[in-house]
């Protein structure tokens, strides 16, 4: 048995194990999972699967959060140093900081953050259930981290008062409105379909704002046959095999670099030698659940 597609089944099978992917890994990485999907829906398939092994192909925060809603489970990453830029942005100390400076002001932090960095949140929130989550809090001002233009987004959608971060994705960053309209100008009849971590100005001629998934499911109903895509092009994998037909178009730097990192040879080798296992001290652990489990249970 040589083909590694065949190796990564009978090891799974052996081991028990489930492969859960982000919808910006590679095409090949995706092709190889049980799982595909946003962040929100791998924290719930992770926390409802009854595999012993976990394989995480994502970035480094994606298997932390399947670690806290699963602890007794054992979560390997592929790709240990696969990390999200955005989650280094914040850290637990530097919460503490801001949390001094508004005594009293709840804290909403999105998933792309570091462990410990969950356990000073009141509640978490993925970019599906974020305009839901701050809305659910009883406060009308509340401190949104990391993303500043996420937080920006949740302001204007729920009224609240928000304290914003100063973290951003790099490559949500780069989707310029110059980059969106010369896309308008090649493509006059494609819809515009967003993730929240674009710029405000780019999210405000959209015509669907939304997590990975919700993207895919928008361009999966829609009439419409030709998108525009303003988030990582990893998704365009997903896009073709449930819009068969339809075309989409994504900016030329929408790429998440550590996410290209995970390939099926290092899911292969986490596999067989169970490799990149995640550990968190136990009080992270038992902190950041309350906010994590809080998270997992409001819907996009
Ligand atoms: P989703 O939760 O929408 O999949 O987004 C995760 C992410 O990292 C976006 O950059
Ligand atoms: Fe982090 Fe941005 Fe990559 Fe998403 S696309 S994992 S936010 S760096």
């Amino acid at each position: 048995m040589d083909d590694i597609g065949d190796r990564i089944r009978a090891l799974k099978q052996a081991k028990n194990a489930v492969i859960l992917a982000h919808n910006y890994t590679s095409t090949e990485v995706q092709d190889l999972a049980d799982y595909v999907g946003d962040s929100l829906g791998l924290s719930k398939t992770a926390a409802s699967t009854d595999a012993d092994i976990i394989v995480f192909a994502g970035v480094s925060f994606m298997g932390e959060t399947a670690k806290i809603l699963s602890p007794g489970k054992k979560v390997l990453l592929p790709e240990p140093e696969a990390k999200c830029a955005m989650a280094a942005m914040c850290s637990a100390e530097q919460i503490r900081q801001v949390k001094e400076k508004y005594p009293g002001v709840p804290v909403v932090g999105y998933v792309n953050t570091e462990a410990e960095s969950k356990t000073e949140m009141d509640c978490c929130c993925t970019s599906s259930n974020a305009v839901n989550v701050v809305s659910s809090i009883d406060s009308d001002k509340v401190i949104f981290l990391p993303d500043s233009n996420l937080g920006r987004y949740v302001a204007r959608e729920t009224g609240k008062e928000i304290v914003l971060w100063s973290g951003f994705c790099p490559v949500h960053q780069c989707v310029t409105l110059r980059s969106v309209n010369a896309l308008r100008e090649k493509y006059p009849e494609a819809l515009v379909v967003a993730h929240p971590e674009c710029r405000l100005e780019v999210l405000d001629g959209a015509d669907y704002v939304g997590s990975t998934e919700g993207i895919l499911q928008y361009c999966k109903k829609s009439p419409a046959t030709e998108f525009i895509v303003l988030t990582e092009m990893g998704m365009g994998h997903r896009l073709e095999q449930a819009c068969p037909g339809k075309k989409f178009y994504f900016t030329s730097q929408s790429l998440c670099t550590t996410m290209k990192m995970i390939s099926p040879e290092s899911i292969l080798d986490c596999l067989e030698n169970e490799t990149g296992e995640i550990t968190l001290p136990a009080d992270v652990i038992e902190r950041a659940y309350k906010p994590v489990k809080r998270m997992t249970d409001i819907l996009g």
